[in-house]
């Protein structure tokens, strides 16, 4: 065994993947030929896909499926969704069946301000930076002009930049804020571009100004990077209707009742942290979802979302409920950094396709119908939740994903499906019932 190489980078594909197998699997031929399974038939394609990464060695298939009914704004969408957690897209779909007739989702854009940083180290007099800044901003918007060049022409660019002192942070630490527009596009590439600029600009204008001192030349840009939290790039979206229009529920839990216990739900969610977090994880999954059909960055929207939850402090519910005069309303506010250009959204075939079956959305309509798929996945959550609990729809799918690992049959899958009904799903209980099915079969055969 030997599990360490040097030059592995160089290899073909196909090399580093005999490599792996020969090095960490027990049946190195079958593994080869199950991973090789999932290279794409076509190679034009597979070259495509290798691009996005490095030592690339197969394919990771998760399912794609669709969410359809969706009325946002009056426009009705049928929504791409990428997850590999059952009873996901079954909830986005429902919630969106049940509110395509009670006046769909509303949603708006609030702002699509995006956030820059550089940070950096310096001992010199701050009034005196603060009297040649805007100087300062005129060279830094100067040099980076052949980079913001085409976003300008799109509508976009540096919106601002300020300077702020964050000493009661730490030893001379600064701050370069700076704030974007990125039209259609996440703009990450094109913000870290200005932004790396910047930190050389800032040097040399400190090191060559003649205001500044011999003995304050000395500055140092610790890092310059975009910020993932861009609380200013906000979407709102709710659903409303008089609380008798929401109909009777399981159990004989009428409108008024289920109204109330949702909104108490939600203020659960508000006010204690660990219900918070698989609240919005719940929201998440749907967002996630679109998010991840669209080759958008689900690392970023994730790591802004909660960061927005927990901004006053505490980690709270991103949505929200209310009941007065009889209205039943229930919201979202969600900061997100989507494309709809650039990145890998139109380079990953699959997200092309979303993109299309969405109608090709610019970025704020896409914040829209994201936003639209986390309301509906939380609706549909808190309503499960507060009537017949998750696990009813959970095991259904559960008992079908297991059903099929153990190989039944249609008509296996169709009795176990009725005899599991009202009992606990578990792998050991299915396989021991499937086994008890296929003796009997044989039995009854021989
Ligand atoms: C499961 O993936 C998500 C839920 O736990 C969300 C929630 O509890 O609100 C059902």
């Amino acid at each position: 065994m030997k599990k360490s190489i040097s030059g592995f980078s160089k290899l073909s594909k196909r090399k580093k993947l005999r490599w792996i197998v020969e090095n960490f699997f027990k049946d190195p031929e079958s593994v080869m030929r199950e991973l090789m399974s999932y290279w794409h038939t076509n190679e034009d394609q597979q070259r495509i896909l290798d691009g996005f990464s490095e030592n690339t060695i197969s394919n990771y298939y998760l399912p794609y499926g669709v969410a359809p009914n969706f009325i946002i704004n009056s426009k009705t969408y049928c929504v791409p969704m990428v997850t590999e957690e059952s009873s996901v897209v079954a909830a986005a779909s429902s919630a969106a069946k049940f509110w395509s007739v009670r006046g769909g989702f509303t949603a708006t854009v609030i702002n699509t301000k995006k956030v820059g940083q550089i940070h950096f180290i310096w001992s010199g007099n701050y009034q005196r930076l603060q009297q040649v800044f805007d100087e300062l901003k005129n060279r830094l918007c100067k040099e980076v002009e052949h980079i913001t060049h085409n976003m300008r022409k799109r509508g976009g660019g540096i919106l601002d930049i300020t300077l702020l002192d964050m000493r009661h942070l730490d030893d001379d630490y600064y701050q370069l804020k700076v704030d974007f527009e990125t039209c259609d596009s996440m703009g990450a590439n094109f913000i870290n571009s200005v932004l790396e600029t910047f930190g050389q600009t800032l040097k040399a204008f400190v090191e060559e100004h003649p205001d500044i001192p011999e003995n304050e030349k000395d500055l140092e840009v610790i890092m310059a990077i975009l910020s993932n939290y861009t609380p200013e790039c906000l979407v709102r979206c709710s659903v409303t209707c008089p609380v008798s229009d929401l109909g009777d529920f399981s159990d004989n839990m009428d409108a008024n009742a289920f109204a109330t216990k949702f909104c108490r739900a939600i203020k659960i969610a508000r006010v204690d942290a660990y219900r918070a977090a698989t609240h919005n994880k719940g929201i998440f999954n749907g967002v996630d979802a679109v998010v991840m059909a669209t080759a958008n960055d689900f690392r970023a929207v994730e790591a802004c979302g909660h960061t927005y939850a927990a901004r006053d402090g505490q980690y709270r519910s991103l949505s929200y409920c209310s009941v007065e005069n009889g209205v039943f309303k229930f919201w979202l506010d969600l900061p997100l950094a989507l494309g709809t250009v650039g990145g890998l959204t139109k380079l990953h075939p699959m997200a092309r396709r979303s993109l299309e079956l969405l109608g090709n959305p610019s970025a704020q309509e896409l914040m829209k119908i994201v936003a639209a798929t986390g309301l509906a996945q939380n609706f549909a959550a808190i309503k499960s939740l507060i009537t017949t609990g998750i696990q009813q729809g959970h095991m259904k799918m559960h008992l079908l994903n297991i059903l099929n690992h153990l190989g039944a049959t249609e008509q296996e899958k169709k009795i176990s499906t009725i005899y599991f009904e009202d009992k606990v799903v578990s792998f050991t209980a299915v396989q021991h019932y499937l086994d008890g099915l296929r003796t009997k079969k044989k039995s009854v055969s021989s």
